[in-house]
């Protein structure tokens, strides 16, 4: 059965997204069956995957989930799943996703219809990655109820570091409610600029802050233009430049993950 890793920040534009898709190719390239499910109606990841216009398609998330709502049989996960070139499942998702907080409002359950999906491809994968949207409600509440784990990507700025803790509510008040096995893989601090003024502040807020409470992962994914640059090319930043220090860093950040290392919480010195 998969482990369910959400890759969540209600902050947008901190790179949940490039996280997300570089952790299911890194997963994928070490041999691991990985499904990676865009849950975003901005259809970043179905995007940088490959899908040229997510708006074309004609199954996605948001189709199978309102399928489940009314109660009809699921298509096949053959005649929607993508394969991607690069050896992870995508499930895509595009603009209708928007709606879904409105569609489930009156739905008796609504906060376990993710669950009811994930469950149908839970037993063909080992890690079933969430790339999520930036905001929280009812469909990242789903989320949470089906995930076993999160990843918070944080940006190294003040505001995005002060959006951490109404998210560590949340998953509280989920985590002592309705999924007990929900844990917090780790906070990982995004474009960050080493050296510099504003990275060490960030970083001290953070750990003084949190490191008490979350682990937080001792690999940093550096600021590199080549990241936004890959996007173009419909690739991760480590299959479009291994080299990269973003690319190197994104597999120690891998490492760090599947070790387990990183679950101590205040590990690192400031
Ligand atoms: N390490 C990095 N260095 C430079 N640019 C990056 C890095 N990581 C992500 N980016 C770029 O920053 C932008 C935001 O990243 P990303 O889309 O991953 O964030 P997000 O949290 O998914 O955003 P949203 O909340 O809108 O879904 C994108 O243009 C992306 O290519
Ligand atoms: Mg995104």
């Amino acid at each position: 059965m998969a482990k369910i890793i959400a890759i969540i920040n209600e902050k947008g534009g901190v790179g949940k997204t490039a996280t997300a898709t570089t952790l299911a190719y890194l997963l994928s390239k070490r041999g691991h069956r990985t499904a990676l499910l865009d849950f975003d109606g901005q259809g970043h990841s179905s995007i940088i995957f490959g899908v040229k216009n997510p708006n074309k398609l004609e199954v996605t998330i948001n189709t199978l989930l309102r399928k489940l709502v009314e109660d009809e049989p699921l298509p096949e996960p053959e005649s929607y799943i993508i394969k991607t070139g690069c050896g992870v499942d995508l499930i895509p998702s595009n603009t209708q996703l928007f709606t879904l907080e409105r569609n489930l409002c009156n739905v008796d359950f609504r906060e376990r219809i993710l669950t009811q999906y994930i469950d149908t491809i839970k037993d063909s994968y080992e890690y079933i990655i969430i790339d999520c949207m930036p905001q929280m409600g009812t469909p990242m509440i789903n989320v949470m109820m089906c995930a076993d784990s999160i990843i918070i990507p944080t940006q190294a700025e003040l505001l995005s570091a002060q959006g951490l803790a109404e998210l560590l509510k949340h998953h509280q008040a989920i985590q002592r409610n309705s999924n007990h096995r929900l844990r917090i893989e780790g906070i990982l601090i995004t474009m960050d600029s080493p050296n510099t003024i504003l990275s060490a502040q960030v970083n001290e807020l953070i750990q003084r802050g949190f490191a008490d409470k979350v682990p937080i992962f001792k690999t940093h994914i550096p600021r590199s233009i080549k990241v936004a640059e890959a996007v173009l090319h419909h690739q991760t930043i480590c299959e479009f430049l291994p080299g990269n220090p973003a690319a190197i860093a994104y597999g120690q950040f891998a490492d760090e993950l599947l070790s387990g290392g990183h679950g101590k919480i205040a590990e690192r010195s400031v």
